[in-house]
């Protein structure tokens, strides 16, 4: 590959040091750096360039208004997903999801045994855990699954560009589970599904959520060189 004098120890610690920012200052991110995160995360690779993903960019008083309907339905029970959520955590998984939310509820002071606290702390998803702006990441439905890991890939990119210029994220599964509420404040066409959220701003610094870190495994873990035909 041609020297292009590309900047490995910045990409990586910018993958390194970004994290779920669940704690966010009031104060919002300029539309033009809101743009900027955006454009860049259009160079996302895409299954022949389809480029299926779409931001509504939903801030102001429309945040407010979304962040208020998003609460009253997830705290009545409703439930509705364009996407199949997963339900069967296994093994490692399990134990990772298990450590992930010990994690958080430890910096944030809530006993393992207290669920109402808990619950609580889930519903702050939909007020974006007080983030001034909130990205609605859809799809195509009608190209499936690769278009979807496409969409993985966009939002991902947008959290590191976010991150790269001071905005903190937090993609947010909880909103693609009360699509109908998106779908119909946003008045998506059919052919969209919800495949998450991204909360952004500024991340509070002093907010305990944000002391907490999640691990990650060895690259050995999850890595396997071959070099003889197994
Ligand atoms: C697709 C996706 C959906 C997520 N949904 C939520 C969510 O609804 N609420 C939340 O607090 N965190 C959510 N997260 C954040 C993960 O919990 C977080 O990425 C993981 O624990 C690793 O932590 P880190 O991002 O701080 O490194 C989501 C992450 C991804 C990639």
């Amino acid at each position: 590959m041609e020297e292009r004098g590309l900047d490995a120890e910045g990409f990586d610690r910018l993958l390194a040091d970004r994290w779920s920012c669940r704690g966010f200052r009031t104060d919002e991110v300029p539309a033009e750096v809101l743009t900027d995160v955006a454009q860049a995360a259009q160079r996302t690779a895409s299954w022949c360039n389809t480029q299926p993903w779409h931001t509504h960019l939903v801030t102001g008083t429309a945040r407010a208004e979304l962040a208020e309907r998003l609460y009253a339905s997830a705290s009545s029970g409703a439930f509705s997903a364009d996407l199949e959520m997963p339900s069967d955590y296994r093994g490692v998984y399990q134990e990772r999801r298990r450590d992930a939310g010990y994690r958080l509820y430890a910096a944030l002071g809530i006993a393992r045994e207290d669920r109402e606290a808990r619950a609580l702390q889930m519903l702050e998803n939909y007020r974006f855990f007080g983030a001034p702006h909130v990205a609605i990441v859809t799809s195509d439905r009608n190209q499936g699954l690769y278009a979807h890991i496409d969409v993985g890939a966009y939002v991902a990119n947008l959290m590191h560009a976010a991150f790269a210029r001071g905005v903190a994220s937090c993609p947010q599964a909880a909103i693609a589970m009360q699509s109908d509420v998106v779908r119909e404040f946003l008045d998506l066409p059919e052919d969209r599904v919800v495949v998450c959220g991204v909360a952004l701003g500024y991340a509070d610094e002093d907010h305990p959520a944000n002391r907490a870190r999640m691990p990650r495994a060895e690259v050995g873990d999850a890595l396997t060189f071959v070099t003889e035909t197994p």
